[in-house]
């Protein structure tokens, strides 16, 4: 291995989407069927560590590590992704990267991992060929080219680049909008949907039964492809306008209806499957009777898992987290949960 050029390091939050990207292009790679806009969880991140070496022509191309520690499981993963961005980065045959990665919240408690840790890779790959000059004629800027990136290793995480709403995938609503990669929700965002929480209600900690991967897949040939691309097309359009206009009785019912359809999706696909288990449905039975009684405007969402997010305005976090532990933690695995303020732009350590 010859001399270090260069180390980078960024910080990288996951991200709940509001209204889902679920099924890809059949052309292209991994190019969403329909648009998505997403909110940051910034409290919940990986911070990934990019050493580059000079590389002689026998060593391995990279060396990953989780922690410090080594991962065979996730080699696979990160030689898939270099392979697939070898194209946009022809630079990376001559130097080898080691990657550190670390999560700050538990591992194998359901939450999008994938998309703090692909985030952080996408930054820090960005910022190498940033300094070292290796980009020529490229129109996106840093953060269009992280999130490009990032959206080669895992869809989702493209939209983790941004402290605002972040959309990808091309929409009318947005300008500039794009497949490529994600953008951020620019002009006004109502003061009623600025300081949103989201408290991770862990209901299952295991691996999942069918991977996010082969659920994309299974839109291919499903029946009810095109009329959710559709539906979601119009949920992005909705969407936006109630969060300019501080709709959020709109809002809600369309982050609602948008985690069902997923599950829907699932549960419609040939084969069809379920992610959603028992107590997913008694935590959101909770919190519509809450809501219902109190009025407090708040809400779920579900990702590919049995987990619930739960969605409410930073000024209730008093009650909110009080029916949080009296009512909803019997419901959770060990009484597990994780708080985060939504927004948090990436942050560059190094
Ligand atoms: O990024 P992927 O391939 O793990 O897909 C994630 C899809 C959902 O999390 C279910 C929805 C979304 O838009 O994040």
């Amino acid at each position: 291995m010859g001399e270090k050029i260069i180390e980078v390091s960024f910080q990288c939050s996951s991200n709940i989407a509001l209204v889902k990207y679920w099924g890809k292009k059949p052309h292209g790679v991994q190019l969403p069927a329909n648009p998505s806009i997403s909110w940051n969880l910034g409290d919940l991140y990986a911070t990934t560590t990019l050493k580059v070496f000079q590389r002689d022509t026998s060593d391995t191309p990279f060396v990953f590590t989780l922690s410090g520690k080594s991962k065979p499981s996730f080699e696979p993963k990160i030689e898939q992704f270099l392979l697939k961005i070898a194209v946009d980065c022809p630079w990376l045959k001559n130097y080898i990267l080691h990657i550190d990665s670390e999560n700050n919240f538990p591992h194998g408690t359901g939450i999008a991992s994938s998309a703090a840790g692909f985030g952080a890779l996408g930054l820090c790959i960005a910022k190498v060929e940033e300094d070292l000059g290796l980009l020529q004629n490229s129109t996106m800027d840093f953060w269009q080219r992280s999130s490009y990136l990032s959206r080669i290793g895992s869809g989702s995480a493209c939209r983790s680049m941004y402290a605002a709403p972040a959309v990808w995938g091309e929409t009318l609503a947005v300008e500039g909008s794009s497949d490529l990669y994600a953008v951020e929700l620019g002009g006004e965002i109502h003061p009623l949907l600025t300081h949103w929480r989201d408290v991770v209600l862990i209901v299952d900690d295991g691996e999942k039964a069918v991977s996010s991967t082969a659920g994309h897949a299974l839109l291919k040939d499903h029946p009810y492809a095109e009329a959710r691309f559709a539906k979601a097309q119009l949920n992005l359009i909705d969407i936006v306008r109630a969060i300019r206009t501080g709709d959020v009785n709109r809002f809600i019912e369309i982050v609602e209806s948008e985690a069902l359809q997923l599950h829907a999706m699932m549960m419609t696909s040939v084969p069809y499957y379920l992610l959603i288990c028992p107590n997913t449905l008694a935590i959101i039975e909770k919190i519509w009777q809450y809501r219902a009684e109190t009025g407090m405007r708040l809400c779920f969402t579900l990702d590919a898992g049995a987990n619930v997010h739960l969605l409410y305005d930073k000024k209730d976090e008093t009650d909110t987290m009080n029916f949080v532990r009296k009512v909803l933690l019997p419901y959770c695995k060990n009484e597990q949960y994780l708080c985060s303020v939504i927004g948090l732009k990436p942050k560059q350590l190094r």
